[in-house]
């Protein structure tokens, strides 16, 4: 078999075969071909597309590629969350805890940041003491001790796409649905859990600009999921907006732990709710609307809080930091960014708003960057709200005060101001469940 006809037919829009697949996944992953022929077809891929049982094939072949963890001494259905990824998105923080509270075990790998802003294993690390690396034994032990627990992704847990997700990442090949798809269903099928379900993000600082491609990315997830036997839910939330009102990992944190205490604020607590009503549901936990329910009493009665506290004290993290939140951020200098004009909130750019607080320290310029845990932004103002001419917009949190010129600039242009108070955007555009 050679690469260069694969590249040849992918480029005329023609469809590999399953040997062929497996081909270059395992060729690429132990290094026999080159990145020069890898990322010629991944630019093919992007410009003509895979069929369902391409994108079928290519999961399985990454999947396969390295460890797959093994849940089954775990008692009952064990679900996962997986987030494509968005600015403020904190919300794996609340609904491992959340459902675990409602008597659903959740094992759960994660990631660090992709693209501006921290990941969910950097915002734990955000907490003083927090191990995010546990062998499998202590990971599955914990979980079934606690019914929860949330480790960083084992470095052979489908390496093919990490290899892939590097390349990716410098040949403007990541925008591409059936990559997507491919790359986050690989992982989540080696992690091992029975029931997944998919928050897919849309908008401005999100990969899927539009509600059509996130529900197109959605059902091709929820595909194949279905095929490798595990149940599925997708939910389309919007990315126009950053989630919540803060941003960087301390912060982040904080905002977690006042959500966990029945407070927060309501478009962060809405998406976790959709979420976990889906996941408890998917659990047999009972309908979405009960599952909703329930969620919502763990929430106000204390005992996701305490699920997190549990967690903390199991992964050697500062549990104390519930009661003094404040902790988590008060080592950086905080700035004001206050509005230039009297008006309402038009739109923003999630993105650059990821920008800005990755240029404060929140983020990783480069892989090897390292994270400021007190560094961020809180936006005091979102999109739909009024403003009046010197309100404060947003506080700035950083321990390098040269950036914050360049991160205030930045966020200032994110913002849109109108006349007129702007129609209301949904907060959730769809929710996809298999068939
Ligand atoms: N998240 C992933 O894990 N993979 C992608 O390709 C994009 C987002």
């Amino acid at each position: 078999m050679r690469m260069i006809d694969l590249i040849e037919r992918k480029k005329r829009g023609g469809a590999l075969s399953e040997k062929e697949i497996r081909y270059f996944i395992k060729g690429f992953t132990s290094g026999e071909i080159p990145d020069y022929q890898a990322a010629a077809l991944l630019m093919a891929i992007c410009f003509m597309g895979m069929t369902d049982q391409e994108i079928a094939w290519m999961t399985d072949a990454m999947a396969c590629s390295g460890d797959r963890v093994d849940l089954s001494s775990i008692p009952g259905i064990k679900v996962d969350k997986h987030s494509t990824g968005g600015i403020g998105d904190k919300t794996t923080l609340i609904l491992a805890p959340l459902v675990a509270a409602c008597g659903v075990p959740v094992a759960k790998m994660s990631g660090r940041g992709l693209g501006y802003t921290g990941g969910t294993v950097d915002k734990l690390e955000a907490i003083p003491g927090f191990c995010t690396e546990m062998d499998q034994e202590a990971f599955l032990e914990t979980v079934k001790k606690i019914g929860v627990c949330v480790v960083g992704q084992s470095g052979n847990l489908a390496p093919a796409d990490k290899k892939l997700y590097a390349l990716r990442d410098v040949t403007a090949t990541v925008d591409s649905i059936p990559l997507i798809a491919a790359s986050v269903m690989s992982k989540k099928i080696a992690a091992g859990a029975d029931a997944i379900v998919l928050d897919v993000k849309c908008g401005s600082g999100a990969f899927m600009k539009t509600a059509q491609d996130a529900s197109h990315l959605a059902r091709e997830m929820v595909a194949i999921g279905r095929a490798c036997g595990r149940r599925m839910a997708a939910v389309i939330t919007n990315m126009d907006v950053p989630l919540g009102h803060c941003i960087g990992n301390g912060l982040e944190v904080a905002e977690a732990i006042a959500v966990l205490k029945g407070e927060g604020p309501d478009d962060l607590r809405e998406v976790c709710l959709a979420l976990a009503s889906q996941m408890l549901s998917l659990a047999r936990k009972g309908s979405p609307e009960d599952c909703r329910t329930m969620a919502k009493k763990a929430l106000d009665s204390g005992a996701a809080l305490e699920k997190f506290r549990q967690m903390c004290i199991a992964q050697k993290g500062d549990h104390t930091i519930l009661e003094r939140p404040q902790s988590l951020y008060e080592k950086a200098a905080v700035y004001e960014l206050a509005a230039p004009q009297d008006g309402w909130i038009r739109q923003m750019d999630a993105e650059a708003c990821g920008r800005a607080s990755m240029l404060l320290g929140a983020g990783r310029e480069t892989k090897d960057s390292a994270i400021d845990p007190a560094a961020g932004i809180v936006l005091c103002r979102k999109t739909g709200e009024a403003v009046r001419k010197g309100e404060v917009l947003a506080r700035l949190y950083t321990n390098h005060p040269d950036r914050l010129e360049q991160a205030r600039r930045i966020l200032l242009e994110s913002y849109a101001f109108a006349a007129e108070k702007p129609d209301d955007i949904p907060l959730i555009y769809d929710v996809i469940l298999e068939k």
